[in-house]
Parts: C-alpha cells; structure tokens; sequence
C-alpha cells in the first residue's frame, strides 16, 4: 500500500518536474522525493523534451539511465539552470539538513553550482529549528578517529554509519559520522567549525542553498519562494 508520505512526496516531486523547461541543464539530488521527479521528468524526456543533468549520486545516476534522462559532469558544464532536491530538514530561513542517503557533498556541490535550487519535500521535513535529524558528517576514513576525538573535544556525540554491519562508505569512498545535535542555535557557525576540522570533507548542512521549497500536502502542494 502506498503511504500518505509517499502520496505527499510523488506531488512535490511531479510539481518540481513541472518547473523544468525544454533544454535545461539539471541538477539531480537524491532521495525518495527526487525518484519521484525523476519518474516524472523521465515521462517529459520520453514525449520529447531535451533535458540532461548531474546526478549527485550513483543510485541517481542509475534510476536516470532507466528512465532515459541523460547525464552530464562538471567537465562539460560549469553552472546548472536548475538543481531539485529533497531535504531531512528544513527550516523557515531555508536552511537544511541534509544527507540522510548518504549524497551530501555530491548534493551540495550541484547545489552550489546551481542558480536555482528547488527542495521538493513533505510536511515532516518542516522543522522551527533544525538538529532532531542526526546531522551528518563526511569524514576521510584516514585518521577519522582523529575527527572523532575533535568532536569529543566539542561536547557532540556522534555514531560510525553503518550498512550491513559494516562503516557505510559515501560514493566518494568516505565515511559518515551522524551526528547527535539537538537544537541547533546558529546553523552556518556550527556548519564553518564542523568543516573546520582537518580530516572532515563536509557536512550536512546547506546554507543559503534553497531558493524555492515545494512541499506536497493533503492532496495539494504549496510553493514558497524564499
Ligand atoms: C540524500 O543524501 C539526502 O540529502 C536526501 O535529499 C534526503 O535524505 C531526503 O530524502 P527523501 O526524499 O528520501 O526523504
């Protein structure tokens, strides 16, 4: 049976699918909520619009092959017209926790290279204050018990994700320690001295990196730009 959450995240994922215009270049997250739009995008490129993107994943990289949008990679383009994504956490400044599939640098880095950035989500994602979802923290698996000690020394608590019973290793063949924050009081200072630390490649936290949130609710969606 599919469940009111999924119903809420396949409309914000077609109503992103609906932003997209004949001949964009794209950025494509990942998540349950981008599958959505990429089925949805898959339907367009099949009734012949000409779009292609970057996957911020190589699960994207694999549903986009089978619904035929084709891909690209920071060698062949520099700036993307448009990046939709989906969030852990979003709150009312539009800042987001994000990576909870692991994608995080992948997501941030199109993000970044993207002028327009649409987080599709639904209702749950919506948070006052971001830190309930475990924020996390790619880490080089070189030394990253020195990270750890580093984030001991900062009173946060944190836990090796594991797969299987083994460290989960990102796409960029890195680790992820998720970190147990509470609330957070100032996302873009805890976000600087996170990837201040020697041995972090980034973390999960997206500053200004939100322009418009689409959010999927009780058979309607709501758009809100920022
Ligand atoms: C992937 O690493 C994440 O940043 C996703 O964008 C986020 O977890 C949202 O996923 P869902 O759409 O599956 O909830």
């Amino acid at each position: 049976m599919v469940s009111a959450q999924d119903i809420n995240k396949q409309m914000a994922g077609a109503a992103a699918a609906e932003m997209v215009e004949d001949g964009m270049v794209l950025g494509l997250g990942t998540g349950s909520t981008v599958n959505f739009f990429l089925r949805a995008l898959g339907e367009k490129v099949a009734a012949g619009m000409r779009v292609a993107g970057i996957p911020t994943s190589e699960r994207t990289a694999t549903l986009c092959r089978e619904v035929g949008i084709g891909l690209l990679d920071f060698a062949e383009v520099g700036r993307l017209d448009l990046a939709v994504d989906g969030a852990d956490e979003i709150d009312p400044d539009f800042h987001m926790i994000k990576g909870g599939g692991g994608a995080l640098l992948r997501e941030k880095m199109v993000a970044a290279a993207a002028d327009r950035v649409v987080i599709a989500v639904d209702p749950s994602k919506r948070v006052e204050s971001l830190g309930a979802f475990p924020l996390p923290v790619e880490v080089v698996p070189f030394g990253h018990q020195q990270v750890e000690r580093r984030l001991d020394a900062m009173g946060i608590s944190y836990r090796l994700r594991l797969a299987d019973g083994k460290p989960y290793v990102t796409d960029n063949g890195n680790l992820i320690l998720d970190c147990g924050m509470g609330d957070i009081d100032d996302p873009r200072a805890l976000h600087d001295s996170l990837n201040a630390i020697t041995g972090v490649v980034d973390n999960g936290l997206f500053i200004d990196l939100c322009h418009c949130l689409i959010v999927g609710a009780d058979g309607r969606v709501e758009v809100i730009e920022k």
